[in-house]
């Protein structure tokens, strides 16, 4: 087969085959994922412009879109390139570009099939929605959307008309209001693609079927189309203001709120939804908001090249079948590895396995799944699994003597090059390591509670520890998923140190007579997930006397806190503190009115930011980035204004 005279791309190959299919394949060139960068789009230009010519001279019957990668089909837009990007002088034009050369690909003659095969996200699933017809392998790793909203955007490479012409107007808002990833089989049920094969083997095959049936994929019908047409439309924008509105603000995200007014617009016509998308589009990308989003994605990126490379561990033992020790334990488990629980008796561990077991139910979609971890969750009442362990964790009550008795006993059982660490919270490292054998191997790897949901972990750093034990904890965090901070050990580390003050100082407002309710109100409208007071309902009230009394801050006799405390009003957990609490939630009262409730909210979290600067200052953490996810990780803190440091410096807090 001759092959027809093509541009040199270093993005792209091309090669048509024997029955006149052009396979056209995008290869992102040293990198592990694929991304539509500038220079790959400029290729993919003058490759189209050879697709014309060479449909219509009859050289080729359809094309046929592949991704040469394992990790998937595109990732996305190349996010490195949005800071340049977002200068109004080179942006509207670059979306027209990118948008008039997706429109000559679903004009081009013959038929243009993508195979999508893991990540298909952003701006890749912009382009296979310019395709004519997509079809997806249903396994465990192809994952179908648009997490544009997450870095303060939204599509822009004409994503919001082609989604809403395939899935309709509430499913494909839906997806991208949410930043949601679909699996194969739901993206099919969305319309999103069109066909489901069960192997990536199967992908060419199929695709070379649909080129030669001519197959089309359909549009949403007139069932789904109805909710955008005629006043329909702006009661369904009303309805998605309303739940957007539940889970931010448009001060602080104007992006979904962008997008839903576009709707509004143009929502029954996906043409003009597209003619609309540059205008909307534009402002965003340079925001305040979308920069920092994206500052904050590259720096927790950034955590997951961390680590020790090469290490493995597939058996922890974990030592303390509590609130910590039993949840991490069955994290762990539900991330793969085979795990032993040890505490005092069978009875102490039994309660954490069945956490563990509504964990992995939650979790896991199968049966044989939630089976497979159970079983790689056991028992050890005696400690046998130490001495197989690549990792041990002590997560046992937070008393000096006890968890020195413990390490002692530890060490000569040891595996060689075994991570032994620490969940404390309070004790230094020094102290605990003083008695063993060997005091580097100690380091800490502190959890937050609920393990579960919360993705930080500090990584603690001793005065014996070298980079060697530092970089296994680190790879040991993100094996199981987390994302590992290095934090030297210094009373409270960074989140507790920067949080209590913060707690605190809103608990004396409420003791001195303000609301509640206000302060709360207050902070949430600053941008902090939570109220301070919430927070410390939340966290427990004696948890927090604990921290705040480690942190030098006892709490004085007779204060509201120290009532609430004596009178076994412990917060959430015990239904009643600050608040009382019905059913997870707590119950508020009205919010009296104030003027200025982001800038009351200022006011209430200044303490953590001078905190940040004072321990950033203090080489807690090596520096003011690493400070801002950390804290942006550990207590939610706005991450639109990129984290407390960043915050400060742009003047915002
Ligand atoms: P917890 O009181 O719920 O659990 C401690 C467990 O250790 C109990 O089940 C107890 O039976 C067991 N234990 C005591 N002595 C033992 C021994 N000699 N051998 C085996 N097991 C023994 O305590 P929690 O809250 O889980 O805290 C554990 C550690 O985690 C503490 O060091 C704490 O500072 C730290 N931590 C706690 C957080 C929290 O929010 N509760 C957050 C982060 C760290």
């Amino acid at each position: 087969m001759i092959q027809p005279q093509m541009p040199v791309t270093k993005h792209w190959s091309f090669h048509v085959d024997l029955e006149q299919l052009g396979w056209l394949t995008l290869d992102t060139p040293g990198a592990p994922v694929n991304t539509l960068s500038r220079e790959a789009i400029a290729e993919l230009e003058t490759l189209v412009g050879r697709f014309e010519d060479l449909i219509s001279s009859q050289e080729i019957v359809g094309i046929i879109l592949l991704s040469g990668k394992d990790s998937g089909f595109i990732a996305g837009a190349d996010i490195s390139e949005f800071d340049a990007m977002s200068d109004f002088s080179v942006l509207p034009d670059a979306l027209k570009r990118t948008h008039a050369l997706f429109q000559r690909i679903e004009n081009l003659k013959a038929p243009v099939v993508a195979g999508i095969h893991g990540f298909c996200l952003g701006g890749g699933l912009e382009l296979a929605l310019a395709c004519h017809y997509r079809i997806a392998v249903n396994d465990d790793k192809t994952r179908i959307g648009f997490p544009e909203v997450n870095l303060g955007i939204f599509p822009g490479f004409g994503g919001t008309g082609r989604s809403i012409r395939q899935a309709g107007p509430v499913d494909a808002m839906g997806i991208m209001l949410t930043g949601r990833m679909l699996k194969a089989g739901a993206a099919r049920g969305l319309n999103l693609v069109d066909k489901l094969v069960r192997h990536r083997d199967m992908l060419r095959w199929e695709a070379r079927k649909a080129v030669m049936q001519k197959r089309k994929a359909i549009g949403a019908g007139l069932f789904k189309r109805v909710m955008a047409m005629g006043p329909l439309r702006g009661y369904v924008a009303s309805k998605m203001r309303a739940e957007a509105g539940k889970k931010a603000r448009l001060e602080h995200y104007p992006a979904p709120y962008a997008l839903i007014d576009l709707f509004e617009a143009h929502g029954n016509d996906w043409q003009a939804m597209i003619r609309g998308e540059i205008g909307a589009f534009v402002p965003l990308m340079g925001s305040d908001t979308a920069t920092n989003l994206r500052r904050v994605f590259f720096l927790s990126e950034g955590l997951k090249k961390q680590g020790a490379k090469g290490a493995r561990f597939a058996r922890v033992h974990v030592i303390g079948a509590g609130v910590m020790g039993g949840d991490i334990a069955a994290w762990c488990a539900l991330r793969g590895m085979s795990v032993t629980l040890q505490d005092i008796d069978m009875e102490r561990i039994k309660p954490a396995l069945d956490r563990g077991k509504a964990l992995f139910k939650k979790r896991l979609r199968k049966k044989f799944e939630v089976d497979a971890a159970v079983a790689r969750l056991e028992a050890d009442p005696t400690g046998k699994g130490v001495s197989r362990a690549d990792v041990i964790i002590e997560a046992v009550v937070e008393n000096l003597e006890v968890k020195r008795k413990i390490f002692g006993g530890l060490e000569d059982k040891l595996k060689p090059g075994a991570i032994l660490a620490t969940n404390t919270s309070s004790i230094e490292l020094e102290r605990i390591a003083e008695g063993l054998k060997d005091p580097a191997r100690l380091i800490g790897l502190h959890f937050f509670n609920p393990v579960a949901q919360l993705p930080l972990v500090e990584v603690i750093r001793s005065t014996f520890n070298t980079d060697a034990e530092i970089g296994k904890g680190a790879a040991f965090a993100l094996a199981i998923g987390k994302s590992p901070v290095v934090v030297k050990s210094a009373p409270g580390f960074l989140v507790n140190r920067v949080l209590m003050p913060y707690m605190l100082s809103a608990v004396q407002r409420v003791e001195a007579g303000e609301s509640k309710e206000l302060l709360d109100a207050a902070a949430v409208a600053f941008g902090m997930p939570m109220g301070p007071i919430e927070l410390m309902d939340t966290v427990g009230l004696d948890v927090g006397k604990s921290v705040a009394t480690e942190l030098g801050n006892a709490v004085p006799d007779n204060s509201q806190f120290a009532n609430l405390i004596a009178a076994k009003k412990l917060g959430r957990k015990s239904g009643e503190g600050f608040y009382k609490w019905v059913d997870g939630k707590a119950v508020k009262g009205p919010t009296p009115e104030h003027a200025d409730l982001a800038g009351l909210g200022r006011e209430l979290v200044k303490p953590l930011v001078d905190m940040t600067e004072i321990v950033v200052g203090e080489g807690v953490v090596a520096n003011a980035d690493l400070a801002d996810i950390g804290v942006i990780m550990g207590t939610g803190f706005a991450p639109f204004l990129g984290g407390p440091m960043k915050a400060r410096k742009d003047g915002k807090a």
